[in-house]
């Protein structure tokens, strides 16, 4: 189904019997690799482009340089269908493409705008190559009235190359899945036979195609993270006033949550948001509504307490081991900014760890898979293989990334390991029972701290 809102007819069957002819996917990072592997998947003929030739070669491996599940298996398959070709050349991978997707990083300037170089350099290079009916569309994440201004750079040889915008909605983890079955697929454009061109790309996934123009795209996408932000600094927040007055977050969050109008996905309460895209995002939407006129109070506050939420966590940990962080060893389970990933860009990780070892703490930490990545942040962190070895000798066991295999840890198992008994969660994940029946004692987030039953008549230490 295709909702427009910036055409007369909103519905367009782009189910037509024509393959869409080949595209052209420039950069081959999480988001470019992502959907040209998935396109190609879909039996559309794809150009992955990229400048780094060491990424390209290992790519040729069928190696996905990302954790993401799914990914190498279907690199490797459309590799071997002949249906994804990867170019260094930007004249050989967009030549004879009808589509040419812009999917290169849009990082942080240190002010919080969005830098758009990457993308300025690849679409005028694109432009150079292409065809007189190549689509041009924008995949990066970019802010509102990025597309318009970039309309000048579609400018060749005395003709305009229609230019439409494509955000992507993946989440790392699971972006495959999310890449067949997006909650809708937003096109943002002024021509509407480009954006049709687009649509069509898209017509083997079971989705609502809504097209409208480019700012208004745009703003969906940076809406969309930005809302989900607030969602979690609203319900952190909410989570802080549990432990004030003594209610559990998770009931409280499960209350909300059962209103369909709120919802409760996005109502996990913890170490907050981390990763590439919502601290980045919701600081540029920030900017750009600062450079016109506006100031967004609300998104300055979701930073302000995603960043308290981190601080307020390793005072927590100071608490439980009364005041005294220093020379106590303190495991720390998980490294990537969530489960499923080994990104540790902006992760929760690396600020509790400096934190922790800023007051004299003997950290050792791990992850399933984001220990190689911590670590080039984390130089003087000592990382231990799994768990079990993390958690030896241990004055308390911090968990920082909810993975299952933390969930599923056998707490017997743990106690006759750790030097203290004494568990802070940052994420809300570990079943409480089984950790106070260990022996140990549970600290959370907006929930009550539980004893064992031996302590449980001992004077209230005040730890959370
Ligand atoms: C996010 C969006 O969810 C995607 O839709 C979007 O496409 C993507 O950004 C992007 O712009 O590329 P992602 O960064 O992969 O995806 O991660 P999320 O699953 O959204 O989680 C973001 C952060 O919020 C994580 O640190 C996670 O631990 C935290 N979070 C999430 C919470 O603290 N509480 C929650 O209830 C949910």
């Amino acid at each position: 189904m295709i909702r427009s809102a910036a055409f007369a007819s909103p519905k367009i069957n782009c189910v037509g019997n024509a393959r869409p002819g080949p595209v052209c996917v420039t950069g081959a990072g999480y988001v470019g690799l992502v959907t040209a592997v998935c396109l190609a998947d879909s039996g559309i003929e794809v150009r992955l482009l990229d400048i780094d030739r060491d990424r390209l070669a290992l790519l040729a491996r069928g190696r996905a340089p990302i954790h993401e599940p799914m990914l190498d298996e279907l690199l490797a398959s459309v590799l071997e269908r002949g249906l994804l070709r990867l170019c260094d050349d930007t004249a050989d991978a967009v030549r004879g493409a009808t589509v040419v997707m812009i999917a290169v990083g849009t990082p942080p300037l240190s002010d919080g705008r969005a830098d758009l170089s990457q993308v300025r350099a690849a679409l005028t290079s694109a432009v150079a190559c292409a065809g007189s009916d190549t689509v041009m569309v924008i995949k990066s994440t970019v802010p509102p009235g990025t597309t318009v201004n970039l309309r000048r750079l579609c400018r060749h040889d005395g003709r305009s190359l229609p230019l439409a915008v494509c955000p992507e909605f993946l989440s790392e983890g699971s972006a495959v899945k999310d890449f067949r079955q997006p909650p809708q697929v937003v096109i943002g454009g002024d021509d509407a036979p480009a954006c049709r061109r687009v649509a069509e790309l898209f017509a083997h996934i079971n989705a609502p195609v809504l097209i409208t123009d480019p700012t208004s795209a745009e703003l969906i996408k940076y809406g969309v993270n930005a809302f989900l932000a607030l969602k979690i600094s609203f319900i952190n927040e909410i989570a802080h006033l549990c432990e004030l007055v003594g209610a559990d977050v998770e009931t409280v969050a499960d209350g909300l949550g059962a209103d369909s109008r709120i919802g409760r996905a996005f109502l996990g309460a913890g170490l907050g948001f981390g990763g590439s895209c919502f601290p980045k995002d919701v600081r540029a939407l920030d900017q750009a509504a600062s450079y016109h006129g506006q100031t967004f109070e609300l998104l300055r506050a979701a930073v302000e307490i995603n960043a308290q939420q981190r601080s307020r966590f390793v005072a927590k940990v100071q608490r439980a081991l009364r005041g005294n962080l220093h020379g106590r060893r303190i495991a720390v389970l998980g490294l990537a900014f969530k489960p499923g990933t080994d990104d540790v860009r902006q992760a929760a990780s690396i600020d509790v760890i400096r934190h922790l070892e800023d007051l004299g703490a003997d950290v050792v930490a791990t992850d399933p898979v984001a220990r190689s990545t911590a670590a080039l942040e984390l130089p003087a962190t000592r990382m231990a293989a799994d768990a079990y070895e993390c958690v030896r000798g241990a004055d308390a066991v911090v968990i920082v990334t909810e993975w299952p295999e933390y969930r599923a840890l056998d707490w017997q198992r743990v106690a006759g390991l750790v030097r203290r008994r004494i568990v802070i969660d940052g994420r809300n994940c570990l079943d409480a029972d089984a950790v106070v029946n260990a022996g140990f004692t549970y600290v959370s987030t907006g929930r009550p701290t539980r004893r064992p039953a031996a302590t449980a008549q001992a004077p209230r230490q005040r730890i959370a």
